[in-house]
This record gives structure tokens, C-alpha cells and sequence, in this order.
């Protein structure tokens, strides 16, 4: 039997949420997986581009009752709404893919008081995952995904500093919330080892997509010009994919990915006792009930 047909064997009936799933390498693993016979659960923030999405989605795999949800993911309380939302619907989730993010050029503040990347790209993912916890588990064997960049290796944590209002700059806030994708990734394999839920994270590559075109500034620029170096979305979908259906990662968790290979994060992404202080940090900031 070919990987492929394996992989459509693995990901019949699965149910599957994907955040930042209307552009990009989300979009793009989100069309494979449904292809390979996945019930795909989008969540959007934009009424048009979660619609064109979902239709993609039914003309790709028809029938199966795809859905779409809508929620500014840079804003705590739709994050914990639409995290209801879904648990309410979703008996059982299968795979939580984590990768709707953002870089901003100036650093903006949402009314939560959070800078805005921290807000998107990390505590996103926290809020989500807390609140679809128990239906990952209800599925008896669950993968958690979250994409992350190696732009977290510049990157260093001030733990008492996490909104950056002390250095922002693109790049360092953007550094930050990816490291903090791997040290989540880290704490969270430790305390569901053992529960047949496992989590994973992954640099897809330098990739392009759209991101970047809404950071503003002299980055919105660089990035937008520095495009024509970049990988296609459906080779930076791949690592996604790969973790989404590769048997073998069934039994992986707690690990970084590039390329469908395991690396290694830098230093600061292997640094257990930072990544128990920033889960702390993200349960008091979102309030959630996840200690
Ligand atoms: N491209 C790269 O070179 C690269 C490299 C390393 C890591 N990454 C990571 O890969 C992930 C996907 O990015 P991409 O490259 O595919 O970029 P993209 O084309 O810009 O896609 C980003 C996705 O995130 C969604 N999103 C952004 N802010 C959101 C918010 N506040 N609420 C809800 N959804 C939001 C976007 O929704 P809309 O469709 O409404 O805009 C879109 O679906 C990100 O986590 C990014 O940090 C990308």
C-alpha cells in the first residue's frame, strides 16, 4: 500500500479544526486533508474568505458536512467563544491544527491589553486548545498541531515582559510568539503524555503566502519583496500534512518539525522550566481554567 492511500485510509472520518485556514499553507493542507476524506471545521475571521474557503472545501470533497466558524483570533473573547461554539458541535475532534498568525510592524494593543502578535499567534492557540481539550480527548487518539517559525531562534522570552513593551519590534514580538509556540508544544506533551493525545509543532519553511501583507511598514515591504525567494504554499503545506497524517508521528509528541523531520528548536525552545512559567503566565492572562 502507497503512503497516500494510507494516509486517506488515516483520515477517513476525521474530524479536523483548522484555524488560519482561508489562505495560505492552512488553506492549502486544509483542501488535502478534506481531499483525503477529512470533515474539515474552519475557523475564519472574514465572512467572504471563510465562505470562498469552505467552498473550496465542498467542491474538493462534497458531503461530508464541512463547517465554519468565525472569530477574531486576536481577541480573547472570541477565541473563548468560538472554542465553545465548536465543543458544543464537535463530539469528537481528531486533529486541532493551530496556524492562523500575524507580524505587525508597529506594536498595536488589542482591548484585552495583549500586543497583538503575543494575542494571535500565541494565546490563541492556548485558548483554543484549552477549550477543545476534552473533545481531543474524546476521540481516544488526537494530534495537536501548531505551526511555529525558526524566526523564534533570535528570540528571547522576558517572562515579565511578554506583551514587548519594552523592544518591540516586528521581528523580536513575532521571534517571541513562535518561541512560545514551541515552549506551549513543549508543556502541553508533558501533561497529556500518556492520554493518546499528542502535540507537535513545525516550521513550514519560508513561504509565499499572504502573510506579511497586513504587518504595515518597512517589514510589509522587505517580506513582500523578498517573496520571490520563497517556497509555494503547497510545499509549505507539506510538514502540516505530514504531521496531520504520517503514522509514524502518531507516537511523537513534544517535537519540532521541518521539512516532515524532526529538528531541534534553539536553546531558549528546549528550556522546560520556561515553558511551565509561560503556561502559568497564559492561564492567568486568558483566565482559563487549565492548570
Ligand atoms: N509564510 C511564511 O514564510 C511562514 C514562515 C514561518 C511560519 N509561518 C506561519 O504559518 C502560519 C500560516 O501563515 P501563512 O504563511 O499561511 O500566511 P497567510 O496566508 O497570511 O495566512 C494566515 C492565516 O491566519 C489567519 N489569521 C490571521 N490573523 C487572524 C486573526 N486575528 N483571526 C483569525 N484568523 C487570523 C488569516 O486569515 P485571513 O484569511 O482572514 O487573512 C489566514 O487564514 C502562521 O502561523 C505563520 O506565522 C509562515
Amino acid at each position: 500500500m502507497s503512503h497516500c492511500e494510507l494516509s486517506e485510509i488515516i483520515m477517513q472520518g476525521k474530524t479536523i479544526v483548522v484555524t488560519g485556514g482561508t489562505s495560505g499553507i492552512g488553506e492549502v493542507a486544509a483542501l488535502a486533508l478534506a481531499g483525503m476524506g477529512a470533515r474539515i471545521v474552519l475557523v475564519a475571521r472574514n465572512k467572504g474568505r471563510g465562505e470562498a474557503t469552505l467552498a473550496r472545501l465542498e467542491q474538493q470533497a462534497p458531503g461530508v458536512g464541512h463547517r465554519l466558524h468565525y472569530a477574531d483570533l486576536a481577541q480573547l473573547a472570541e477565541m473563548k467563544r468560538v472554542a465553545v461554539e465548536i465543543a458544543a458541535a464537535e463530539p469528537r475532534i481528531d486533529i486541532l491544527i493551530n496556524n492562523a498568525g500575524a507580524m505587525f510592524a508597529n506594536r498595536e494593543v488589542t482591548k484585552d491589553g495583549f500586543e497583538k502578535t503575543f494575542a494571535t499567534d500565541h494565546l490563541s492557540y492556548f485558548v483554543l486548545t484549552a477549550g477543545l481539550r476534552e473533545r481531543l480527548l474524546a476521540a481516544g487518539s488526537a494530534r495537536i498541531i501548531n505551526t511555529s517559525s525558526h524566526a523564534h531562534k533570535t528570540a528571547q522570552f522576558d517572562i515579565n515582559d511578554l506583551q514587548s513593551t519594552k523592544n518591540y519590534t516586528s521581528f523580536l514580538a513575532y521571534g517571541r510568539a513562535k518561541l512560545a509556540n514551541i515552549l506551549f508544544t513543549r508543556e502541553l506533551a508533558r501533561r497529556t503524555a500518556g492520554t493518546g493525545v499528542t502535540v507537535n509543532c513545525l516550521h513550514p519553511g519560508f513561504v509565499a503566502t499572504r502573510f506579511g501583507d497586513e504587518a504595515g511598514g518597512l517589514i510589509g515591504h522587505v517580506i513582500g519583496l523578498a517573496k520571490v525567494l520563497a517556497i509555494s504554499p503547497e510545499e509549505g503545506a507539506k510538514t502540516l500534512i505530514y504531521l496531520a497524517t504520517a503514522p509514524e508521528v502518531a507516537t511523537k509528541s513534544g517535537e519540532y518539525f521541518y521539512k516532515s523531520r524532526r529538528t531541534a528548536p534553539a536553546r531558549a525552545g528546549r528550556d522546560d522550566a520556561m515553558a511551565r512559567a509561560l503556561w502559568e503566565k497564559s492561564v492567568a492572562l486568558t483566565g482559563v481554567d487549565w492548570v
